[in-house]
């Protein structure tokens, strides 16, 4: 088969058309007391299973070699649809596992997906969501040198209850993994411990799988491979990990929490080396995938989530909720909430502003104290200084929208447009009753609710507004052209 990765996918392994990965995600979980499979909960933002995949396609594995065993049923059907809507459908090869009979089981199940011809097998569980791309590159790097049929990551807890422990003899070579669950307590007593990170010959393994014995709980362990090895004369090597707290699985919401610090403070030291100013880590809050622009410093309290993009210079927080939002060059937000919204470079938001789906703020535009834009563009250099609220409006350049200004966009049963064009003057309190269209270098006064288009360079005031002749201006007060404002992409 011809290796389909795509740049995002290369990586030191990517060459390597024989080699394939296993991800077992059908254990039912049940240690989370949830309703959700376990591999869908969230870490920094994003499913536990998600990190998994993403690490094997940053080492150069890519969805078409990867086959990913679920469980039956609804849990499945989830698990199948997120990956599908992370990655795109029919990329993964999926395995059912009929029931959890065990990590042996489960990889015998996944011979099916796995590529023909396929010399080399990775297996990852699926609830491991700190593993690195970096060490599975070593994982199979040490594989190719060792010449083992069987290679697999440990390293030492100080807490190592859970895991599977590494019994080894006298000269240190490996004998065996012990179950918690069937170990002695001398072995307990071992710290020592399977990542579950292992590569496989392909060929050994598939000859070997169906002879697991099944164990005192019924189950099936892949770990049972390693004395299975180790009796048969065959080689089993391991790569003893610096940190093998980043194999923590989770089978527990303790340690989901536990891994969601981990990787936001893994997170944040990425950020501090990009250049990103993080005023206090530990109250900080980034998502796994977000981009933010060198120095730009971001305060305490700070959230940022979702497919976020932040530019250089910033200052964004404290107390700042941003989610699925881009954010231009030097632009200042203190305080507010951003879901869904584009700010161009230079722009200043809040306090207390709400910016909601769809906000377009031009450059250098400012949005104050306690506003609230959905569905709506605000040109260059337009300013909305004080509580008012925009919605479903199309503001041009260089216009002044006066405080506790409101677009009356919903009449009970729709939504209606309003259109302020480049420099009017939107006096205080002004009611735009939508549909409606504020002609360029018009004026309302204060309180005017305007339930009629006014023409430009007009002035209208009162309850319903009347025109009362043309607005008088200084002489100066022209705007940009069009394309060096950079207008809004609609
Ligand atoms: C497993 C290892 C243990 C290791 C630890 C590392 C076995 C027997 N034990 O223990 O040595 O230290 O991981 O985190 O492998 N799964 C299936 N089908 C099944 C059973 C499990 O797909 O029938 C999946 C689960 O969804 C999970 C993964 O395999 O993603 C591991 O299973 P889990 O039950 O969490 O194993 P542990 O007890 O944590
Ligand atoms: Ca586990």
């Amino acid at each position: 088969m011809i290796d389909q990765a795509s740049p995002a996918d290369a990586g030191a392994e990517a060459r390597d058309v024989r080699l394939a990965a296993v991800v077992l995600a059908a254990g039912k979980g049940a240690r989370m007391q949830s309703r959700h499979p376990k591999v869908l909960h969230r870490v920094a933002g994003r499913a536990i299973l998600w990190h998994v995949l993403a690490a094997l396609r940053e080492a150069g594995i890519p969805a078409e070699r990867t086959a990913i065993v679920v469980g039956v049923g609804e849990p499945a059907a989830a698990v199948r649809a997120a990956v599908e809507a992370w990655f795109g459908a029919g990329r993964y090869r999926f395995a059912q596992q009929a029931a959890p009979l065990g990590t042996a089981h489960a990889v015998l199940v996944a011979q099916e997906a796995v590529p023909a011809g396929t010399g080399t097998i990775l297996v990852a569980y699926g609830d491991t969501p700190l593993l690195q791309a970096a060490t599975i590159s070593r994982l199979l790097a040490h594989h190719r040198s060792s010449g083992a049929v069987l290679t697999l990551a440990a390293g030492y807890l100080g807490d190592p209850s859970g895991y599977g422990r590494l019994v080894r003899d006298g000269q240190g070579e490996l004998r065996a993994i012990v179950e918690e669950r069937d170990a002695t307590a001398e072995q307990r007593a071992i710290r020592e411990v399977n990542s579950g990170f292992c590569v496989f010959d392909a060929a050994w393994l598939w000859q070997h799988l169906p002879r697991v014995p099944v164990a005192p709980n019924g189950e099936r362990y892949l770990t049972a491979l390693a004395g299975m090895a180790v009796e048969a004369g065959d080689r089993v090597a391991t790569l003893v990990l610096d940190d093998v707290i980043e194999a923590l699985g989770v089978n527990t919401r303790a340690a989901l929490a536990e891994a969601e610090a981990i990787l936001r403070r893994r997170i944040a030291t990425q950020l501090m080396e990009a250049g990103v100013t993080l005023q206090d880590p530990a109250t900080t809050y980034i998502d796994a995938g977000i981009v933010v622009g060198p120095d730009t410093i971001i305060l305490a309290n700070t959230h940022l989530a979702g497919q976020t993009i932040v530019g250089s210079e910033c200052e964004l927080g404290p107390n700042t909720i941003v989610r699925d939002s881009v954010i231009g060059d030097r632009c200042r937000v203190l305080a507010s909430v951003l879901d869904g919204a584009k700010l161009e470079a230079e722009v200043t938001v809040g306090p207390f502003a709400h910016l909601r789906p769809g906000t377009w703020c031009g450059r250098a535009s400012h949005v104050g104290t306690g506003s609230e834009i959905k569905a709506s563009s605000l040109g260059p250099g337009s300013r909305m200084g004080h509580f008012g609220y925009l919605g479903d409006a199309m503001v041009g350049a260089s216009v002044n929208l006066g405080a506790g200004m409101v677009t009356c966009n919903f009449d009970g049963e729709r939504k209606h447009p309003t259109r302020i064009d480049d420099g009017a003057f939107i006096g205080s309190g002004t009611m735009l009753v939508a549909p409606v269209h504020v002609g360029a270098g018009a004026l309302t006064g204060a309180g005017a609710v305007v339930t009629r288009d006014v023409e430009p360079e007009a002035k209208v005031v009162g309850v319903p507004a009347r025109p009362i002749g043309r607005r008088s201006r200084p002489a100066a007060a022209g705007v940009a052209g069009r394309e060096e404002r950079g207008d809004p992409p609609r």
